[in-house]
């Protein structure tokens, strides 16, 4: 197949889909077409990539034009769409839950969307495993961040010192990217208390953390009063391929304390507050200040720390693009049938059954050729 990888043009988007090594594997069986410089944000120069086999295109509209399967890291943005085409392959991170204009124009233009968030092994999210890591490890970072007074924060140090009590900091979802938070925030001395709806979650977080975590089931009640005494929020709430449910309402905020901080890491599939549901912010200008609240919506937190999580990334998704390479969609699923529960549009419709409730459209089951 021809597999091209086009340069990441979200705000301060610096991944790659794929590192050098993973191209050496694919050059194997497949042509590789990179965007010149597509590497560059990650420290891999266009060198490394003609050195593993690839060859080197000036524009992404060469990429696009040329390539059967593009291979990436976030969803097409607008600018992209002009190369959508009936059949073209596009294995990336989607998230359409939360985007209907990128659905219809998939389902229009009848492309094949490989989605990697929706792509389930034995319950779990192989391929959104590895961002949620960072995600929630960078969600501590960045809520530390915010609190302090140059940022505009309430002036609060998370481990506080003997004698000062630490910071509150409430996560809400126990799954990877909560245990990822909590593990940096008990790291750095805060109190955590992790709310989830999921007792065998929660279950494991306290056998992970003894001692140091506070658990509480998830209801709104429950929310609202660990919110109302929160320093630091931080939402990782998931129904797989959903849309976000807003568990985080508005009336709960503006109890918060002035300079308080939400991390709606959930923001990518729509957001988990009222107030940033549809109000994604980027790196460039990551918060905006709502009831004296300090919210932070960034919905590609991994890309600052490119170099990490373009390996992690690239680990995790060459395994799958590598199948469907050498044999081709079709065959590449009857091995690997879990990419079937990644395939989010086939041949004009919604082949995903939560994206086509979530977003009223259409659903047909993929009917693979
Ligand atoms: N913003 C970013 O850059 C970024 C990066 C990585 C991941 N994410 C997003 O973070 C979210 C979480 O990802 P994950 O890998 O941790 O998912 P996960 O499936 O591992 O964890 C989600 C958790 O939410 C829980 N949950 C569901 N309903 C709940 C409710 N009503 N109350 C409390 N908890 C509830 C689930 O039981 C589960 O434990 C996803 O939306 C993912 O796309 C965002």
């Amino acid at each position: 197949m021809i597999i091209g990888i086009p340069k990441e043009i979200k705000d301060n988007e610096y991944r790659v889909a794929v590192v050098p090594g993973a191209v050496k594997e694919l050059a194997k069986h497949n042509t590789i077409y990179i965007e010149k410089g597509a590497g560059l944000g990650s420290g891999i120069t266009d060198q490394e990539y003609i050195d593993a086999g690839a060859k080197v295109l000036d524009s992404s509209k060469e990429v696009w034009e040329k390539s059967e399967f593009i291979y990436k890291v976030k969803e097409p943005l607008e600018e992209e769409y002009q190369y959508l085409r009936e059949g073209l392959i596009v294995y990336t991170y989607f998230h359409l839950a939360g985007n209907k204009a990128l659905a219809e124009e998939l389902v229009k233009r009848k492309v094949i969307s490989i989605a990697y968030e929706t792509l389930q092994l034995d319950n779990k999210l192989p391929l959104l495993r590895p961002m949620s890591e960072i995600a929630g490890r960078m969600a501590v970072q960045e809520g530390a961040r915010f609190l302090t007074i140059p940022e505009g924060g309430r002036g609060i140090l998370l481990q506080g010192v003997p004698g000062v009590r630490p910071a509150n900091v409430v996560i809400v979802g126990a799954g990877t990217v909560g245990t990822a938070a909590t593990r940096i925030a008990i790291g750095m001395g805060a109190r955590v208390t992790v709310l989830d709806v999921n007792i065998d979650a929660l279950t494991a977080i306290t056998n992970i953390f003894p001692d140091k975590v506070e658990t509480l089931y998830s209801n709104p009640l429950n929310i609202e009063e660990a919110v109302e005494h929160a320093d630091l929020v931080i939402s990782t709430v998931l129904i797989p391929g959903r849309r976000t449910p807003q568990l985080i309402k508005e009336n709960y905020v503006k109890k918060m304390k002035k300079g308080s901080v939400i991390v709606d890491v959930a923001i990518d599939q729509g957001g988990s507050t009222d107030l940033t549901k549809d109000h994604p912010t980027t790196h460039s200008d990551p918060t905006f200040v709502a009831h004296d609240v300090i919210h932070y919506a960034v919905a590609n937190i991994p890309g600052a720390v490119a170099t990490t999580s373009t390996y992690a990334l690239s680990n995790a998704t060459t395994k799958y693009a590598r199948a469907i390479g050498d044999m081709g969609l079709k065959q590449a699923c009857e091995k690997f049938p879990e990419i079937i529960s990644a395939i989010n549009t086939y041949d004009g419709y919604i082949s995903f059954e939560p994206v086509s409730e979530d977003l009223d459209m259409e659903y047909k089951q993929a009917n693979i050729k």
